[in-house]
Order: structure tokens, then C-alpha cells, then sequence
């Protein structure tokens, strides 16, 4: 490209990528994918790259992660906005109602508030002398975003509250909380238009809510049916003694309060109309997740206090996972990395919390025999959290007369071998090492993100090569170069995306030892596993060599890891591929560790709970490890610390049980940057 054309297309993409942000962030409603779109800003990256004159500070590359969003200012709340802790049945009702009485004086009343949660996004209100100043999102539960003038829309939130309800209320300047969210009824409706227009729909109202309080443009949130629940009024000195109280001068201000919270004497009272309220859950206009819970006297909220995030004067009731009934048309069977075969539940489509569900997993043969599942049967299916639907349960009553029992396969349904049970388990498996669906996923796992992370070698590339003959075992990969001219004879393919694959191979030969470990798809061996090997062995060899029993010392490593390792490594094959690949130069050595030095983390056991808001979890994880502190996935007595984000649930509880440390997000990230500075 000459100068000039380089300057034309440069102009070309800018317009072109603000069309598109348009689309997507202020029009919630974007024309291309997000691949396509992300071509466009590495083909303007590179231009400008070689032709750095032509860049201008309105290009779409020069906007701070490029995210419109950002453009919001940010408000520092007056109060944190804290989160619940979660509750899932009444056993840990009664915990919660225990642990507030042993915090209060003995004999002190206690009486609860129960309120619907409200499936939708929170927000935090500001009002100055009876006027709305400023709304602001969670963000981080320190400061969020400022999306007044979205909000400001919202009909049903009052701009300013009459002086004469201010006076009755000896109020003047206060916090409101509230949960934003849009009626079941009308997110159908605007979703099946946006879907008749071809339009981008959404998932559920939530996330309908969330993204229009997130546009740039209010006349367009206008337009949207938010409504608003208020549940919380903050505020210093506050004339009120309870919550009751806080909710009804809300109402007299013109707010919309849920009308059916409840006042509970005891826990066996909240216990049942948390039940009465998941009874009523399909019947309501709106979506709710579970029941919120509230110690209704100001003063003991105030007594009881908060840890980390959470007040420890309310806590969250969550609904089971919703259900559907549908009709399992037939049992497919599907075979995996390890020979694995699994039956997958072909299901008559169903709209269940809030996507169209047509298949699910019935995880293995015992499954399907244990509730005995069969085809044409109508079954109860459960989403749980956002993860794969399951087949909860069969409706017997509904049973067609002529149904008869599920059979296992008797033959991998890919390679047509005899397929076999794992008499320790419960799964069926094809004993198959050359069948072609196993080499498929074990290659693609080999060169997966988390593996040797071989960048362009998915799926449908490993199933091409694997069709031509190119790819059998692992090390072919590494011998893929000797193929150079007849891959780029291969359909779809330059030189160019051959070459990058052949140096993304290349560069992959320095992935750490661990991760060549993980790489292996060896049974049970997964990445953490692959870790707590590659710290205690210092090499392949070692580990090769080491009887069950040596492997089994590994802290966290079990006897099926083990006899799963063993059983590896006595396989003449797989301790000649061991070789080639060793041949090939790929990473079979920990190389040593550097000593590091004294500081808080070393030596110590931590468990990480809940979320957080610097890093993610496998971060500090690694942050700790790093600093020679060991993490473990559960709090016992050993536990020197529980290291507890955001909605730390059972963890956490246990930590108060035992009496083992708590530190929070921030004292945590302190320790860090003390020990780093060390
Ligand atoms: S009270 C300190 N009440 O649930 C108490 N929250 O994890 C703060 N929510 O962030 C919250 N309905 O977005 C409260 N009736 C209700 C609620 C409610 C929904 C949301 C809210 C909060 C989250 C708690």
C-alpha cells in the first residue's frame, strides 16, 4: 500500500468503527460480530502502526479501552455499596439467625424484614434537600458510575420530593438504594421486536436493564420500561428507629416500595415465607432470585456491623435453579479427549430463565440408569446459575406405555469398536487409542489456551489435518513443518496463516513444564494437578520413574491421580511419544526455583472466596504462590488465612467457625504490595 492509499483506508476505518461502536453501545444493537469488529481495529492498529503520522486523537485507537462506557464519570459512594452473603436452604437460615443473637445482647428481640431480591441492578440515589442529584451504579461498591442523566428517565423515580413530605419526615438529604429492573412481560415483548427487526436480543430482563442504564443516549433509555423497587434509605442521623419504618417513609416520599415484604417474629417465620415467596415466584410480573432477609431494628444493624463486604445483618435466601418440563426426544452418545462416551439429552426445544434450551447433559450410564431415563420420556430439566442444563428428573406419570429401558452402546458410536465400562467408574469408554473423535480432542486440548497454547490449532483445524493424515500423535505437531508446502495446498490456507501456525508451534516448545504436564490429557490430570507435579518433581523423568505411592506424598494428588499417572507412563507408546516430544525440545524440566525471601505469604495456607475486584482469582492465587504461600480450595484448622471477596459464602462461615483470620480484598492487596516491596 503506498502512503496515500494507507491515509484513505486509515480514514475508511475510523468511520467505520465509529459507526460500529454507535451500533453497539449507544444503540445496544451492533451489525457485525465481535470478531469482525475487532479485525477492523487490528487492521487500523497496524496502519497506524507503519504510518504513525496519519494518527489523530479521534481515533477509535486512542479512546482508553475503547469502551464508551468508560465515558461515564465516576461517584464515589457516601456509604459502600455492600453485597450479600447467600443462603440456600433453612438450615443456613437458622446459622444466620444464631449468629445475629450471639452477637446482640441476650434476650434482645430480634425481627426480620422479608423482601423479594429483585433480579435486576442496583443503584444508589442521591437526593439534596429533596432533589435527585445523583445516581450512581455499584461499580465496585466504593465508587460507580454516574448515570444520572439515564436514570433521571425512570418515571418512576421521583426528581424531587415534596417539602411538605420532607417536613412530616424531618428529612433533607439521604441515600435511596434500589433495584432497577424491567418487567417479565415487557422484555418479551421488545426482545421479540428487536428480533423481528433482526436485531441483537437479550438473554434475560436483567441484562436488559443493565445495558440500557449503560447508554449513552437517555432519550433512548427513555423509551425503555425501566422500573424501580427501593429497598434501603441511608442517610446520617436519620430520624427513623427501623427498617419498617425507613421503607414506609420511602413510600410517603413517592418512592415505589415492593408492597409485599414481611415482618417475622422469629427465623421459622422468615423460613416460611421465604418458601411462600419461591411459591410465588412464576406468578409475578418481574423476576426474582430469591428472598432478602434484614434484622429490622436500626440499632442492632448498627450493633451487628459488617465484615468484609456483606452486613452481617442481612443475608440473601437463593431460589433453586428454575425448572422446565420437555420432552427428551433421543439419548445421543459423544465421545470425548479420554474415550469417554457420555449421553447428551436430545430435549424438544423449551425457554427456560431465559434462552432456548434444546440439549442437555445426562453426564453417564449410571446417571440415566440411577433415575432411569428413557427416550420419549418428558423430564424436569434445571439450569443452574448460568452452567449447562441438566436433567433433574423423569415425569413418570407421563411415561409413554411402549418405552423401553436406556441400553448403554455397545460400540463407540465414532470408531464402531467395542466400547467398555470402567469397572471403578461410572462412565463407558472407548478403549480406542486411534479413534479418530479421541485423537480430535486430545489434539485440541494439547495445543488449548491452557496447554501448550498453540494459537489457530482448534477444532476445525485439528480436524482437517487429522482427515489429510497429517496429525496422529502430539508430536506430529512438531513435524507439521516438514508438510510446509502441501499445508498451504490446503484449502482456505496462505503462507501467511501456515507460517503463523508453524511459529505459534515453534513458540510453543517454551510453554513452563506444567503446562507440557496438562498437555498430555493425562485421566484426572487437570491444570492445578499438573502444577502441584511440576513444583514437587523437578523434571519428566522423575516423575516417570516415581512408583504410585511417591506421586500419591504429593500434597493434594490422590490415589486415582496417581494410578492414572502410573498407568501412563507403563504404556510403552506413551513413554515413546515422552521422547519424541523431549526430542522436539519441549519443556521437560521445573528449572530451579529462585529462593525467595522472608515476607508475609511464605510458608502460609490460604483460602480464596468470593470475588474480587483488582485481580481474579487464579491471579492471586498465582500472586500468593509466588511469594511462596500455598492456596487450598478449603478451610480447615490448617487454613492461616481465608481471604474473603465479594459474596463469599460458605468459606467464609466456615473461617468464623473455626476462628481462622479473615482479611479482606484490601488488606489482602496491602500484603501483596508490602511483600513485593520487600
Ligand atoms: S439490600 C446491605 N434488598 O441484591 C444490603 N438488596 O447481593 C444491600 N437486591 O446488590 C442490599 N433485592 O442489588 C437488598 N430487597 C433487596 C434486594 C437487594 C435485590 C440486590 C442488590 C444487592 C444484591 C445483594
Amino acid at each position: 500500500m503506498t502512503e496515500g492509499q494507507s491515509r484513505n483506508r486509515i480514514d475508511e476505518l475510523k468511520e467505520l468503527i465509529h459507526y460500529h461502536d454507535h451500533r453497539y453501545y449507544v444503540l445496544a444493537d451492533p451489525v457485525i460480530a465481535d470478531f469482525e469488529y475487532d479485525q477492523l481495529i487490528k487492521e487500523l492498529e497496524k496502519l497506524e502502526a507503519a504510518f504513525p503520522q496519519f494518527v489523530t486523537p479521534d481515533s477509535p485507537t486512542q479512546r482508553v479501552g475503547r469502551d464508551l462506557t468508560k465515558d461515564f464519570g465516576s461517584i464515589k459512594h457516601q456509604f459502600p455499596m455492600l453485597s450479600l452473603a447467600n443462603t440456600y436452604d433453612e438450615s443456613e437460615l437458622s446459622d444466620f439467625d444464631r449468629r445475629v443473637k450471639d452477637i446482640l445482647s441476650p434476650n434482645e428481640d430480634v425481627q426480620y424484614i422479608v423482601e423479594f431480591k429483585i433480579d435486576g441492578v442496583s443503584i444508589s440515589l442521591r437526593y439534596e434537600n429533596g432533589a435527585l442529584v445523583t445516581a450512581a451504579t455499584r461499580g465496585d461498591g466504593e465508587t460507580g458510575e454516574d448515570v444520572t442523566a439515564n436514570i433521571r428517565t425512570i418515571k418512576s423515580i421521583p426528581l424531587v420530593v415534596t417539602q411538605k413530605a420532607l417536613t412530616a419526615l424531618h428529612l433533607h438529604s439521604f441515600e435511596v438504594r434500589g433495584e432497577i429492573f424491567m418487567e417479565t412481560g415487557d422484555f418479551e415483548k421488545l426482545n421479540a421486536d428487536r428480533l423481528s427487526r433482526g436485531e441483537k436480543t437479550f438473554a434475560n430482563p436483567r441484562n436488559f436493564s443493565a445495558g440500557t442504564i449503560k447508554l449513552q443516549d437517555p432519550s433512548i433509555v427513555a423509551t425503555r420500561p425501566l422500573k424501580i423497587f427501593t429497598y434501603y434509605l441511608l442517610g446520617h442521623n436519620l430520624p427513623f428507629s427501623s427498617h419498617e419504618e425507613n421503607l414506609k417513609a420511602l413510600g410517603t416520599m413517592g418512592f415505589r416500595v415492593n408492597p409485599l415484604s414481611r415482618k417475622c417474629v422469629s427465623i421459622e417465620e422468615v423460613i416460611a415465607v421465604c418458601k411462600e415467596f419461591e411459591a410465588m415466584r412464576e406468578t409475578l410480573p418481574y423476576e426474582i432470585d430469591g428472598a432478602v432477609i434484614k434484622v429490622n431494628k436500626l440499632e442492632q444493624q448498627r450493633e451487628l456491623g459488617s465484615i468484609a463486604k456483606s452486613p452481617r445483618w442481612a443475608t440473601a435466601f437463593k431460589f433453586k435453579a428454575k425448572q422446565a418440563s420437555t420432552v427428551l426426544e433421543k439419548i445421543t452418545w459423544q465421545v470425548g479427549r479420554t474415550g469417554a462416551i457420555t449421553p447428551v439429552a436430545e430435549l424438544r426445544p423449551v425457554f427456560l430463565a431465559g434462552s432456548t434450551i434444546s440439549r442437555a447433559t445426562l453426564h453417564n450410564f449410571d446417571e440415566i440408569v440411577r433415575k432411569d431415563i428413557r427416550e420419549g420420556d418428558t423430564v424436569l430439566i434445571e439450569k443452574g446459575g448460568d452452567v449447562i442444563p441438566k436433567v433433574v428428573a423423569v415425569v413418570l406419570e407421563a411415561r409413554p406405555v411402549d418405552s423401553g429401558k436406556t441400553l448403554p452402546p455397545e460400540r463407540c458410536p465414532v470408531c464402531g469398536e467395542p466400547a467398555s465400562q470402567d469397572p471403578e467408574e461410572a462412565a463407558l469408554y472407548c478403549q480406542n487409542a486411534s479413534c479418530p473423535e479421541q485423537i480430535k480432542g486430545k489434539l485440541v486440548h494439547f495445543a488449548s489456551r491452557g496447554a501448550m497454547d498453540i494459537e489457530g490449532l482448534g477444532e476445525s483445524l485439528v480436524d482437517q489435518f487429522v482427515e489429510k493424515g497429517f496429525l496422529k500423535t502430539f508430536s506430529d505437531i512438531y513435524a507439521l513443518k516438514e508438510h510446509h508446502d502441501e499445508l498451504i495446498q490446503l484449502d482456505r490456507f496462505g503462507r501467511k496463516s501456515i507460517d503463523n501456525l508453524l511459529t505459534a508451534i515453534e513458540e510453543s516448545k517454551k510453554q513452563p513444564f506444567a503446562k507440557v504436564l496438562f498437555a498430555l490429557g493425562i485421566r484426572y490430570v487437570g491444570a492445578g494437578a499438573a502444577k502441584k507435579l511440576a513444583e514437587h518433581f523437578a523434571d519428566m523423568d522423575e516423575l516417570m520413574n516415581a512408583r504410585e505411592e511417591e506421586i500419591m506424598a504429593v500434597h493434594e494428588i490422590g490415589e486415582s491421580i496417581s494410578k492414572s499417572i502410573r498407568s501412563f507412563f507403563d504404556d510403552q507408546k506413551n513413554r515413546e511419544l515422552i521422547q519424541q516430544l523431549k526430542t522436539f525440545g519441549l519443556n521437560f524440566t521445573r528449572g530451579e526455583r529462585a529462593v525467595i525471601k522472608e515476607n508475609f505469604f511464605l510458608g502460609k495456607t490460604f483460602v480464596l472466596t468470593g470475588s474480587m475486584q483488582a485481580l481474579s482469582r487464579d491471579d492471586a492465587a498465582a500472586k500468593i504462590a509466588g511469594l511462596g504461600g500455598k492456596t487450598s480450595s478449603s478451610v480447615s484448622k490448617k487454613t492461616d488465612y481465608v481471604i474473603a471477596g465479594e459474596n463469599a459464602g460458605s468459606k467464609l462461615k466456615k473461617a468464623q467457625e473455626l476462628n481462622v483470620r479473615v482479611l479482606s480484598e484490601e488488606e489482602f492487596i496491602n500484603y501483596l504490595e508490602e511483600s513485593a516491596g520487600e
